[in-house]
């Protein structure tokens, strides 16, 4: 698939089949995250990939919005090392983009993939610092639950002329 169609026809995916995606897949999706721009180059990302059935639902059970997470079967969970960037809208940024270059590898891949939120939610950043036992210089960003889609989403398309303004607002 080229770029362009990855992007526009990428959709958050919530139904997975539950089969794990393979190693081979989950390496190629991480060099992806890796291959972010970054502020003053710094990649102050750092990826913890959820596998272990426990660690998955103890995290599903405590985030909201994350209930897809054990169908996925894998969990990328993406910080930023406060030390490496100390602003922290940079690092969110990074981290952002970082994120939005897995869900393309993913979608390009064949597989599926829903970004859940941690970051600015103090609770969900301070249930997930606990639970996987982060440093105090990482910042939990998002994660990315991904795996074998078990739905069938249609591309959309959300361009929008009015928001579009040349030259002045
Ligand atoms: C910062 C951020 C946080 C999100 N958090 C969640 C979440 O916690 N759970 C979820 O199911 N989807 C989450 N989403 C996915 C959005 O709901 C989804 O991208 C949006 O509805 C547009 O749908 P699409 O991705 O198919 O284009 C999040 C997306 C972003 C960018």
């Amino acid at each position: 698939m080229d770029a362009l169609k990855a992007i526009l026809t990428r959709r958050s995916i919530r139904k997975f089949t539950g089969e794990i995606i393979k190693d081979e897949d989950l390496q190629l999706i991480l060099k992806a995250g890796f291959a972010a721009p970054s502020a003053h180059n710094r990649q102050p990302w750092e990826f913890v990939v959820l596998k272990d059935k426990n660690n998955i639902e103890a995290f599903a059970k405590e985030h909201p919005y994350a209930k897809m997470l054990p169908q996925a079967g894998c969990g990328i969970i993406v910080c930023g090392n406060i030390d490496v960037q100390k602003e922290e809208g940079f690092l969110v940024e990074d981290c952002s983009a970082a994120i939005q270059n897995m869900l393309i590898a993913i979608h390009a891949l064949g597989l599926g993939a829903v970004w859940c939120g941690i970051h600015p939610k103090t609770k969900l950043t301070k249930m997930t610092k606990k639970l996987l036992n982060l440093p105090d210089s990482i910042i939990p960003v998002g994660l990315i639950a991904v795996g074998y889609k078990n739905e069938i989403k249609e591309p959309k398309d959300d361009f929008d002329e009015k928001k579009i303004h040349y030259n002045k607002w």
